[in-house]
């Protein structure tokens, strides 16, 4: 029996580099992925965020869009550098302009706005001076989000600080695939962790101080564990390994990004594997960073199935054929149960799903619509997961829906097709597809039409 709370939050998610476009326009200052893009070799058939989806001209196009979705709530995120060109200092009135247009957009399309405070798009001129290895780099964000929160206290009330360190700071950094592209030692890169989470505890205090009633939360990602089957050992190796560590893939770590921020420390057992690399922990550090939060957020698209024995664990291969993604991404549904069943006994906190999705080979059909079954089938089962969780108590506040619109994703560029809407990246022409109008019925029933089969 399907029971989703009635101010349950169906949205959908989106980021400024990846749909905006205007990588040049009006006075905006370049991003690492700018820069990124311009290098040989680093992006899909070397293609870049400059146009994209051009929601930097086609916005009220698409809210029009999410009024027609029924959609009221749309996380997005601001582009750090179309409102200050050099990362801090000197404001660029246009980018605050664009804004202002984009909020008040939603709200007259009757859209809660979730603002994204950084999602990957960090500025080029702060990189240039160390980027998050510089000990100011924390102020830098503070300033960033003063901005925001002074100039938006009236119009935006929800807010997440950070989307996924574990891959602005792994696959950044570490794996060199995102932008800036560079390999830096472990030593580095956990102090760059550390002054990433100093600049979500300072953001969090400016957000609170000058907002009224603000909701904050925090969406990271990680990697996500569910049991082979429902036996106790095996559902207990599956927590373990939630929030395990190892010391070859710390960054990618759930519990090396979220003890600090809701715990207060770092993983204790965690520490000790890292005393030697880490940071100077300055007395005060870990009160900035653990600042209260509203929501936690999490960014799930898959899991791993573990099994247990005793006090060790197996990380278990997909059995063959096992259904996968357009990007080769395993679809495994209990992603939206055990994780979070996990989270919310070590947390305690309110849940959101702030990224969840697929991308699949869509393409538009003779009449004109995109059939993306695969992509109602997702949803289905994994809101039909999530609403198990939900009955047995974790307190799930809402799903963001990855994405609204097909769009640039990152190194793949636009081979990978994420969106309820289909963009012709040659005309930019949106189609719905038939997940759109799915998503649709699922927001208009509450999640009633989940235990009917999907039917276009
Ligand atoms: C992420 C990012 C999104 C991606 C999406 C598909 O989670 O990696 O937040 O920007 O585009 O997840 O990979």
């Amino acid at each position: 029996m399907i029971k989703f709370p009635k101010d349950f939050i169906w949205g959908a998610a989106t980021s400024a580099y990846q749909i905006e476009g205007g990588a040049y326009k009006d006075g905006k200052g370049l991003s690492i992925w700018d820069v990124f893009c311009q290098e040989p070799n680093r992006i899909y058939n070397g293609q870049n965020g400059d146009i994209t989806c051009d929601h930097y001209n086609r916005y009220p196009e698409d809210f029009a869009l999410l009024a027609k979705l029924g959609i009221k709530n749309y996380r997005f995120s601001f582009s750090w550098t179309r409102l200050f060109p050099q990362g801090i200092g000197k404001i660029n009135p246009e980018g605050l302009a664009f804004y202002d247009r984009l909020v008040d957009e939603m709200l007259k399309n009757d859209i809660t706005p979730y603002a994204t405070l950084f999602h990957w798009d960090y500025p080029y001129e702060l990189f240039c001076r160390g980027g998050w290895l510089n000990q100011d780099s924390p102020l830098w964000f503070a300033e960033y989000t003063e901005l925001i929160a002074k100039h938006f206290k009236d119009r935006i009330k929800h807010f997440f600080t950070l989307n996924e360190p574990q891959c602005f700071i792994g696959i950044s950094t570490k794996e060199t695939i995102h932008a800036p592209g560079i390999r830096f030692s472990n030593r580095d890169n956990l102090k760059m962790a550390h002054n990433v989470l100093l600049a979500h505890g300072h953001s969090v205090k400016v957000l609170r101080q000058n907002i009224k009633d603000v909701v904050v939360g925090y969406a990271p990602t990680g990697r996500y564990f569910h049991p082979t089957n429902n036996k106790t050992d095996d559902i207990e190796a599956a927590r373990k390994a939630t929030f395990d560590f190892t010391q070859d893939n710390w960054e990618f770590s759930v519990s090396w990004w979220s003890d600090p921020v809701i715990l207060g420390h770092y993983p204790i057992d965690a520490l000790e594997v890292m005393k030697d690399l880490m940071p100077n922990i300055k007395d005060g550090d870990m009160e900035i960073i653990c600042q209260p939060l509203d929501i936690l957020g999490q960014n799930i698209y898959h899991s791993a199935a573990v099994k247990g024995s005793d006090d060790s664990y197996e990380v278990l291969a997909y059995p063959d054929g096992h259904p996968k993604t357009a990007f080769n991404w395993p679809v495994t549904p209990q992603c939206l149960y055990w994780p979070l069943k996990y989270l919310y006994e070590r947390y305690q906190l309110p849940l959101m799903i702030t990224e969840n999705g697929l991308s699949a080979l869509d393409s538009v059909s003779l009449d004109n619509k995109v059939h993306d079954g695969v992509r109602c089938d997702y949803l289905q089962k994994h809101l039909l997961a999530l609403n198990e969780a939900l009955k047995e108590g974790v307190d799930i506040r809402g799903y963001f829906h990855w994405s609204l619109l097909d769009n640039f994703e990152w190194n793949s560029g636009y081979n990978e097709r994420f969106g309820l809407v289909y963009v012709d990246f040659n005309s930019l022409v949106r189609i719905p597809k038939d997940s759109f109008y799915y998503y649709q019925r699922i927001i208009a029933t509450n999640g009633k039409n989940l235990e009917e089969p999907w039917v276009i």
